[in-house]
């Protein structure tokens, strides 16, 4: 197995708890002010705002030479989505938007898909992938406790996708990380895998979960233009849900779980 795993003790895990918050209440007002006509930059603008009126700094921006504040990645895009003005999303449009948020020297990272016009926009196909995708993340989040391994995490979505039997397509190459002090560390979290392998799960441990599900092929394409958008090989749509979550003494903490207990 990788690298060290850091354990947080109680105090970082309070710090740490209020940059999620951070995270989860943007995630929350994106979802009051994401309209049909808004392009991706007008995102960006809200989440960098609210990020430092909220006394934290968005992640995403200069990481690696990210050049903006949040990922927003719609219908074909898988991740890392970066925002423009000339991206206008349209009713029926699905979209992820994934936010990290710094805070108290402790990262915060979730992500959410949202339906632009309204859930009724969309159409039965997008919903269908956006709802199994959400389950997915949760049959992940359901093997977090001490004891278990983080292989268990990736074959738990693996089965959940193998019995919806749509021929759904798991991302393979951009996986869920360890977190905290840094932005990615140890362990890798991938979304598929084998069950009793890989590190032990232990209380203290933060890390992501979330799965990138593709309507088609898991294959990828990554923008030769940008250099970080990454989209379905076959331009089918892709979906993810992100959650920040703690080993517990007894099982699982979403850190990140929405104020408003939406998600
Ligand atoms: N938030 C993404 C993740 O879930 C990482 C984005 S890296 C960036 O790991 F540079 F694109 F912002
Ligand atoms: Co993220
Ligand atoms: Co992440």
């Amino acid at each position: 197995m990788g690298e060290k795993i850091t354990i947080k003790n109680k105090e970082e895990i309070a710090l740490m708890r209020e940059a999620c918050v951070v995270t989860s209440t943007i995630l929350d007002e994106v979802g009051e002010i994401i309209r049909p006509g808004m392009s991706t930059e007008e995102i960006n603008t809200f989440v960098h705002r609210r990020t430092t009126d909220l006394g934290a700094i968005p992640s995403p921006l200069n990481y690696k030479g990210f050049p903006k504040s949040v990922c927003v990645s719609p219908n074909d895009v898988i991740c890392h989505g970066i925002p423009a003005p000339f991206v206008v999303l349209q009713a029926g449009d699905i979209v992820n938007v994934d936010v990290t948020s710094y805070k108290n020297g402790f990262h915060g990272d979730s992500s959410r898909m949202y339906f632009v016009g309204g859930e009724e926009a969309c159409s039965p196909d997008a919903r269908e992938l956006v709802r199994v995708t959400r389950e997915a993340l949760m049959a992940g989040i359901r093997q977090v406790k001490p004891g278990n391994r983080i292989g268990d995490i990736g074959f738990a979505i693996q089965e959940y996708i193998r019995g919806i039997d749509r021929g759904y397509g798991i991302v393979r190459e951009y996986t869920g990380h360890g977190l905290g002090r840094e932005f990615h560390e140890a362990p890798q979290v991938l979304h598929v895998g084998r069950k009793g392998t890989g590190d032990i799960m232990k209380p203290g441990m933060t890390f992501t979960i979330e799965p990138m599900i593709n309507a088609g092929t898991h294959k990828t394409s990554l923008s030769k233009l940008d250099g970080w958008t990454v989209r379905t090989a076959d331009g089918k749509l892709s979906a993810q849900w992100e959650h920040t979550v703690l080993v517990t003494e007894t099982g699982v903490e979403i850190m990140t779980k929405s104020p408003t207990g939406l998600f």
